[in-house]
């Protein structure tokens, strides 16, 4: 390992970062990212890598958008902080609230802001407990999700979040939250299975669930439409549309997290307009600011506002919110960039390129490293194995995605790999077709290096 830059000891002795082997974080250090423009961003050495993830799946309008900066700036030198607590407000959080009732894929009453991705989860949790309350149903308070979902890291959101790194000595999950089946047919599907009988199981076994726990016991089932952090996990035909008959039977409350798919990553405004569902709330967050500021929603149906209204009048107070809930720059920004997004054409155009990013996808999946390509809209997602036929995966501690990592930033390009080794892609929206190429190009020479150096280890015999 090379000794590490001055400024690369100055973080590794400073910070505590995400989602690292914190141990030996100490010896390999940090990309530390300077600038950004387009879809590139650039290292300290001046570096650049197109950034294969659009940060954490946000950057839905790449870096360097002027008329973004220009929105914060402005609304910054007006009225650089104002709430929403206690009755007080300000245009920008109404102005952003109206937008998104416009825009919502269902009907819509209210949108409570908050800033992270979790906090919108966490916030949904405490909505159907609060709604059920008012409902007068005190047992219904449990929260299905699902194996390998995502869904954040605050106390509710990771015990929602279905993957053991987010459970496994934080003491979590809480007691009330159950994970049913996950819906990857490659993985979970059983031998000659068609998609749509593994969905029609997966809805049995939701079902089933239900049942065995009581369904006056379970309030909400959640569920991204396509799991992102879990893998780019897109669910088989018909799955949806037999998941929700199962919550409508049971009176099971549907709540989508789009913080990935919302505002255009699949093609479409909302990742459940793709998959043909319709939830009762829906959660928001990354690309409605894209990502230049934080800023989170949950958007709320009217049956929910009414048991809102029918607690807080009750209590005397709505005892939830965030100090920076609504923020008005970050709503300014948000505002602005659904403006863009309109203007510019930029989801019609993502879905325009999707069919070229899922081809070169599909193309890159005949790679002898992979076992399975799989995506929708600008999506993507390679799952490396150490054995195409029995797909056998590699052992964990071997670290071949993490490895697959460092080969494609080697050739500029920033790709992460999550729990399996599956490298996952989920561009900037306004990718273009050349951009497109040579993202998969890049990706391409790092799976070549990435085999060469599996064969000198002699990794996949092991
Ligand atoms: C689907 C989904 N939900 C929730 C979250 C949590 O968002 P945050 O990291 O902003 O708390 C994420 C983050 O990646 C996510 O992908």
């Amino acid at each position: 390992m090379p000794p590490l830059s001055n400024l690369a000891t100055r973080d590794v002795e400073t910070l505590v970062h995400p989602y690292i082997n914190l141990a030996s974080f100490r010896e390999s250090g940090p990309l530390i990212i300077e600038r950004g423009q387009g879809i590139y961003v650039y290292d300290t050495d001046g570096k650049a890598y197109i950034e294969g993830m659009a940060g954490l799946w946000c950057t839905a309008l790449g870096y360097g958008n002027e008329e973004l900066v220009e929105a914060a700036t402005a609304q910054m030198r007006k009225l650089s902080f104002a709430h929403l607590f206690t009755g007080r407000s300000h245009d920008p959080a109404i102005e952003l609230a109206e937008k998104l009732k416009e825009i919502a894929p269902v009907p819509i009453s209210k949108v409570f802001f908050c800033n992270s991705g979790s906090e919108a989860n966490d916030s949904q949790v405490k909505l159907v407990w609060y709604l059920n309350n008012a409902l007068g149903r005190p047992k219904k308070k449990k929260i299905v999700s699902r194996i390998k979902a995502y869904h954040g890291v605050t106390v509710a959101a990771a015990s929602l979040t279905g993957l053991p790194a987010n459970h496994r000595d934080f003491d979590l999950p809480l007691p009330g939250f159950l994970h049913t089946g996950c819906p990857h047919h490659y993985r979970c599907g059983e031998d000659g299975e068609s998609e749509e009988d593994f969905a029609t199981r997966l809805a049995a076994e939701l079902d089933a669930l239900i049942v065995k726990e009581g369904p006056d016991t379970v309030a909400a089932f959640i569920a991204e439409p396509v799991m992102g952090a879990g893998g780019v996990i897109v669910p088989p035909q018909t799955y949806f549309e037999k998941i929700m008959a199962v919550c409508a039977k049971h009176d099971v409350f549907m709540i989508s997290d789009e913080v990935i798919c919302g505002f255009g990553r699949l093609g479409t405004r909302f990742g459940c307009e793709k998959l043909g569902f319709r939830p009762h709330s829906i959660s928001i967050a990354k690309a409605l600011s894209s990502a230049y500021l934080p800023i989170a929603g949950v958007m709320i149906p009217e049956a929910m506002y009414q048991a809102l209204l029918a607690e807080s009048k009750k209590i005397g107070v709505f005892g939830h919110g965030f100090t920076y809930g609504g923020h008005p720059v970050s709503a300014a920004v948000a505002l602005k960039a659904i403006e863009i997004y309109a203007r510019d054409r930029i989801i019609e155009n993502a879905a325009e390129r999707a069919p070229r990013f899922q081809a070169r996808l599909q193309a890159l999946g005949q790679h002898p490293l992979v076992g399975e390509a799989r995506g929708l809209g600008l999506i993507g997602g390679l799952e490396l194995v150490a054995d195409k036929t029995s797909k056998r995966s590699f052992m964990p501690q071997h670290g071949v995605g993490a490895r697959t990592v460092q080969f494609a930033e080697a050739e500029g390009l920033i790709v992460r790999s999550v729990l399996g080794d599956v490298l996952t892609l989920s561009p900037p929206l306004i990718i273009s077709v050349p951009e497109i190429d040579e993202l998969f190009d890049r990706l391409a020479r790092a799976f070549d290096k990435t085999l060469d150096w599996v064969a000198r280890e002699r990794i996949a015999q092991s």
